[in-house]
């Protein structure tokens, strides 16, 4: 790998191997999205503890402070929107000369794999891939169900995640899955980060998840809605990194959630 590659993973990817994506893109294609009406307000608090910032071009110039801020994951496609005719239809949005003059980490793409696009948005990964490597800047594929979300079972995953690496992608962004979520890291070659999609009934079940989803081989997670909905963000975050990135348990990490919550100042210096 070039050096500017390998110094571009390695400010994603931290020295444990392990990452923490805070994706602040969903009004690229929803608008403003609850409690993203103003993405830099959102960002702001939740920033101290992510590894990175997935975003558009457009919320990183107006709402994110160059001086003050992750990494970037910059999204990069898009044209759709939720009220077109299909989320599948997505191009590239951003060039990578853009994502270069932005100073981004990675480039980011949706894959639409076994829609009327499947084909278009594989071109797109390709033509993505390859100029990303021409300049050293890795690209994340985002295994993207749509209204679907249904399909997140292993089988399909596992299809499109062994895909999206195929055709060059250096990390690939999947749902986690009960069944067989092993098999759906095992399938792919390069590291694996799990997106969150619409908010949990309790914090308990993504903690849970997420948990299950770093024992079964994920390095990490891209989590935002699960984050920055719920009402509680911030001890959110924390008890989340508590797993992503000192192997918690879901125990602790629901401890360090109730004792950010109140307030408390007590919370393990690990799990900060
Ligand atoms: C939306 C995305 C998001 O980055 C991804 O879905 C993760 O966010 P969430 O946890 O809210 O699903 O790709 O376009």
């Amino acid at each position: 790998m070039d050096w500017g590659m390998s110094n571009r993973m390695a400010q994603l990817i931290q020295p444990n191997g392990r990452t923490m994506f805070l994706p602040i893109d969903h009004g690229y294609f929803q608008g403003p999205t609850r409690n993203l009406e103003q993405p830099g307000k959102t960002a702001e608090p939740l920033l101290p503890y992510a590894d990175a910032l997935f975003v558009t071009r457009g919320v990183l110039r107006s709402s994110i402070d160059p001086a003050n801020t992750k990494p970037i994951v910059l999204r990069v496609s898009g044209g759709t929107s939720m009220v077109g005719h299909d989320l599948a239809d997505e191009g590239i949005t951003t060039s990578m000369e853009e994502a270069i003059r932005l100073n981004a980490s990675a480039v980011g793409l949706s894959l639409f794999i076994g829609t009327e696009y499947e084909k278009q948005s594989l071109l797109n990964l390709g033509k993505l891939v390859n100029e990303g490597e021409k300049y050293g800047i890795p690209v994340m594929a985002v295994t993207a169900v749509g209204r679907e979300l249904e399909q997140r079972e292993s089988r399909y995953l596992a299809l499109c995640c062994r895909i999206a690496a195929e055709l060059g992608a250096r990390v690939v962004k999947t749902y986690w899955c009960a069944d067989g979520f092993d098999k759906v890291v095992d399938g792919c070659p390069v590291p694996v980060i799990m997106a969150g999609g619409p908010q949990a009934d309790t914090e308990r079940e993504v903690l849970e998840f997420v948990h299950d989803g770093m024992q079964n081989g994920a390095i990490g997670i891209n989590l935002g809605r699960n984050i920055w909905q719920s009402d509680h963000p911030v001890p959110m975050i924390r008890a989340l990194r508590h797993i992503v990135h000192h192997n918690g348990t879901v125990d602790d990490a629901q401890e360090i959630f109730d004792t950010v919550k109140a307030g408390d100042g007590r919370v393990p210096a690990a799990a900060v």
